[in-house]
């Protein structure tokens, strides 16, 4: 896919300037006295690998890779393609008039205003405003992660369970928070908070890390494995997954050790999941496979489960919020029978 759009820039490219350059002289856009068109295509368009070396990051993103964005009903397609994600954001609100058609993957255009006035400012993001979570309301504002948490937070479940609240009545296995909670994980938020033995506090990246998600995903690549546009955490090392650390370096100094606490993080958290899943499959409420079980439950049993695949389907191992993560599941544990 991406080697086609290198082939078609490289095979199209010179005709495209050469249309550009003879409309200039006839009644094409306006162009500024005295600056050559190719100049203006140049900005980019040059000898450099910028853009090939952005490309072949982009390739390798779940963002390219991915298949779901042929979810291009109107509130699925917000997040799942480009169109209506551009839609979603000019409308400053969280809606798109229909259903795409004709949909497209996240792609430069997604997040950068790409040939909008032809500049470099052409690279500033689309959007860079603090996003109102929709579980909750409220406000994450990490920088230019902001981008990010406007697809990578939960939907809401329906129905909600509210701490002491009613029973509720789960209409579907696939209910919970929607697979991407990432930024309610980073801003410890949006989970189920069972009173217990442990507070509800957040890990230092929550206070410290201010560019949120850009700042670890997004640093220097490695290859096309990691980094960069390709928004990976892990690159293969020797038959094993590790994670690339390039934007951890500026805070944890000792590689060894940073190493240590991501493992840590990791089995801690993987020990809770396990114990919570054994009690929420004998409470009748989570099958083996991890879908929550239709039917009345209690809040508690609901709001344990929702808890459950909330630090699941974070998928960060500890790496986002570790404290909130382990309150979420260890006060779960100890309120369920
Ligand atoms: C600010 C940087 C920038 C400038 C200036 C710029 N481009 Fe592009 N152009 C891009 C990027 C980024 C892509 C998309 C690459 C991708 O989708 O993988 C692109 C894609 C293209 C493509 C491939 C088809 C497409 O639309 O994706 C053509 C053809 C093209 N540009 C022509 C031009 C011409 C002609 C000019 C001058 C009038 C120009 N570009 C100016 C950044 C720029
Ligand atoms: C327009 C919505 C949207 C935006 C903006 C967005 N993402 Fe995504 N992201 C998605 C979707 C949807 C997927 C899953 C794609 C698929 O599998 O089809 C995804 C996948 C990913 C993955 C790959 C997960 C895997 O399974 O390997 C990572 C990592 C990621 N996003 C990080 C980021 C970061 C970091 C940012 C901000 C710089 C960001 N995303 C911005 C919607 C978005
Ligand atoms: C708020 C943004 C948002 C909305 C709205 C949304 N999704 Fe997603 N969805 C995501 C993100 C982000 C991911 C990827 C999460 C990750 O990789 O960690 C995802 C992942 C998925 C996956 C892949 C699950 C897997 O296990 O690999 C499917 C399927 C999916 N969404 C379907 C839908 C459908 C159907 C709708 C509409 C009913 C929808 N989504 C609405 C953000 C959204
Ligand atoms: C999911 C969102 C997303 C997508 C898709 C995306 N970018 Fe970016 N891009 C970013 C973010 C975030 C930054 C960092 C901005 C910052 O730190 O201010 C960035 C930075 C850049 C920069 C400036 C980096 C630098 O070295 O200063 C360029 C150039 C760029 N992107 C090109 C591209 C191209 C080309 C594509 C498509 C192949 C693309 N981007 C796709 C989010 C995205
Ligand atoms: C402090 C660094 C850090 C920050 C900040 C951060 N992440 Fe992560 N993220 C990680 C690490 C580490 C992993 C786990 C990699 C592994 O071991 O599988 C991860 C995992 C993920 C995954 C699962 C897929 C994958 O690549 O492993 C997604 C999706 C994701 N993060 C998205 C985000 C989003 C969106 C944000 C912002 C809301 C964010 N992350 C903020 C470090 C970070
Ligand atoms: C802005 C600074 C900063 C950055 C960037 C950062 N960390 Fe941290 N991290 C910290 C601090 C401070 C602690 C707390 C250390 C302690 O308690 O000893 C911490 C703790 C951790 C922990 C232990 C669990 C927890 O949250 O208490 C893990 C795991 C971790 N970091 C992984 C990472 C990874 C992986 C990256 C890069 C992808 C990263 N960090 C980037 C500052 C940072």
């Amino acid at each position: 896919m991406k080697r086609t759009t290198t082939h078609f820039i490289f095979a199209v490219l010179p005709m495209v300037l050469l249309v550009f350059v003879i409309s200039c002289t006839k009644q094409g856009p306006q162009g500024t006295p005295g600056v050559d068109a190719d100049a203006i295509c140049g900005t980019c368009h040059n000898v450099s690998s910028d853009i090939v070396a952005k490309q072949t990051q982009f390739g390798a993103s779940g963002h390219a890779t991915g298949s779901t964005f042929e979810r291009n009903s109107a509130d699925c397609a917000v997040c799942h393609t480009s169109q209506g994600f551009i839609e979603r954001i000019e409308n400053g609100t969280d809606e798109i008039a229909g259903d795409v058609s004709n949909p497209v993957h996240i792609n430069c255009r997604t997040c950068h205003n790409i040939h909008l006035d032809y500049e470099e400012s052409d690279y500033d993001l689309t959007t860079t405003a603090a996003v109102s979570l929709w579980i909750d309301g409220s406000i994450f504002d990490f920088g230019s992660g902001n981008i990010c948490a406007n697809c990578h937070q939960p939907r809401v479940p329906s129905p909600k369970p509210e701490i002491g609240g009613e029973d509720v009545t789960i209409p579907s296995p696939y209910w919970g928070l929607h697979h991407g909670p990432q930024s309610t994980m980073l801003s410890g938020t949006g989970g189920y908070e069972i009173a217990g033995s442990m507070s509800y506090t957040n890990s230092q990246h929550t206070n410290l890390v201010t560019e949120g998600c850009v700042k670890c995903h997004m640093p220097d690549p490695y290859g096309n494995q990691a980094g960069g546009h390709t928004f990976n955490m892990t690159y293969s090392y020797h038959g094993h997954d590790a994670v690339w650390q390039e934007g951890c370096t500026d805070c944890h100094t000792d590689g060894n050790e940073l190493e240590t606490l991501i493992a840590d993080a990791s089995d801690n958290l993987d020990v809770l999941l396990v114990d919570l899943k054994a009690k929420l499959i004998t409470e009748g409420v989570l099958d083996s496979t991890d879908h929550v079980i239709p039917g009345t439950h209690s809040s508690l049993l609901a709001g344990a489960a929702m808890n459950y695949l909330f630090v699941l389907e974070d998928r960060s191992k500890g790496a986002h919020n570790y404290k909130y993560a382990e309150a979420l599941l260890s006060n779960s544990i100890e309120a369920l029978p």
